[in-house]
């Protein structure tokens, strides 16, 4: 097991990363410096029974605890099932020392720890991801859940208390949720660090190979790119939009399409692609896109607009992304790979990319 520091302006923390170290957890939170009343276990339908039980064994039968199993899924962010849960704690008679297991992918840990940061105005949670997005979700402490009228719109700035990434539960991914989460990783090395990203074109041909120290490797150079960024901007008043690389689209996608209709990694490539263009475009640079699109295709990426969704209303969704202002859209773009800033864009440039 290698453990990572986090650090944010706010609060440091241990984040864990190593084979089946899942059966450690129970030893990782005795070593958490507040002592701890009561466990609530927040995982969902496709993680619990594969995982839940390993976790429950590894934890002190002294420590009573509680779980909450929530559909898997986008539609899980949501108020009602963030009501639920927190009625169930209350129910349960958690208390402020209470601690919140996130177990699962960025849906369980966005939902998991806003429970947390907000059951008796914060209590304490642990992530423990399980989807190869999650090494992205689960460092920085964003925590939201989603409004129908916009994703992750209801949320804090809330840091756990240790992240504990097994990467031997990745094994069990199906393949779209592989693509999803190595969408992270490549916006990584796009935004931060060229050499990284030439190590992933070099040595990860298929998602089959991310195991054993292939996998250390590439989640902790990935993980450090994040964790960098947090460590300098950890309220995303400055350089963390960067991670937003890809996302003013995507997310527009998502909106349209409606939540969970596209993985967020597969729309978060369809993002980093037109984010290319456009920087082509504004900066009046070659960035080589032909081969980056020729190597994004060997994953399996589909790298067009879904042909349903239409120019004018994704425009109108890309002016509601946080970064715009007075309604002017701003995009992270790429002056050469590994430089990125936030750009405000002509609005007419976007839809003549667009279409
Ligand atoms: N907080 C942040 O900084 C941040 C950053 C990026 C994305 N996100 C959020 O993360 C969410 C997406 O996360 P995600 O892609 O992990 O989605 P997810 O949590 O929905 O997981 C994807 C699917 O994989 C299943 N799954 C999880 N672990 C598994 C395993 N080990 N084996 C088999 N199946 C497993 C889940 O049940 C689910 O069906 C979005 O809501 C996005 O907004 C948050």
């Amino acid at each position: 097991m290698e453990t990572m520091k986090i650090e944010t302006s706010t609060k440091e923390y241990p984040l864990y990363i190593g084979e089946d170290i899942r059966f450690e957890i129970g030893e990782i939170i005795n070593r958490l410096p507040s002592a701890i009343t009561s466990i609530l276990i927040i995982t969902d339908d496709k993680v619990a029974p594969l995982y839940l039980k390993d976790i429950k064994s590894s934890i002190n039968k002294e420590h009573l605890v509680h779980e909450y199993i929530v559909p898997n899924g986008e539609a899980s962010k949501s108020f009602q099932t963030y009501y639920d849960i927190q009625g169930f704690a209350l129910e349960k008679g958690l208390d402020r020392r209470a601690l919140i297991i996130a177990l699962g992918g960025g849906v369980v840990g966005d939902l998991a720890g806003f429970v947390a940061a907000t059951f008796m105005r914060g209590i304490a949670f642990v992530q423990v991801p399980t989807t190869l997005l999650a090494h992205d979700s689960s460092v920085g402490g964003k925590v939201a859940i989603n409004h129908p009228l916009g994703k992750n719109m209801i949320g804090a700035f809330y840091q756990p208390e240790a992240v504990i990434y097994d990467t031997n539960t990745l094994q069990t991914l199906p393949e779209h949720e592989w693509r999803s989460g190595f969408a992270e990783v490549i916006k990584h090395g796009f935004i931060w660090d060229h050499q990284f990203l030439s190590w992933i074109k070099e040595n990860i041909h298929s998602f089959a190979e991310i195991k054993g120290d292939l996998a250390q490797h590439l989640l902790r150079r990935s993980i450090s790119v994040k964790a960098a960024v947090v460590k300098e901007d950890e309220t995303e008043k400055g350089i963390r939009a960067f991670l937003n690389f890809g996302h003013t689209l995507a997310h527009a996608i998502e909106t349209n399409l409606g939540y969970g209709k596209i993985t967020h990694g597969e729309a978060v490539v369809i993002g980093m692609v037109f984010a290319l263009k456009v920087s082509e475009d504004y900066y009046k640079n070659d960035l080589n896109i032909p081969s980056i699109i020729e190597w994004l295709k060997k994953y399996n990426y589909n790298v067009s607009i879904p042909s349903q969704l239409n120019t004018e209303d994704l425009i109108k969704a890309m002016k509601k992304d946080k970064k715009s202002e007075e309604g002017i859209i701003r995009m992270v773009l790429l002056s050469e790979i590994g430089k990125v800033e936030v750009v405000s864009v002509s609005e007419d440039r976007l839809r003549a990319i667009l279409s």
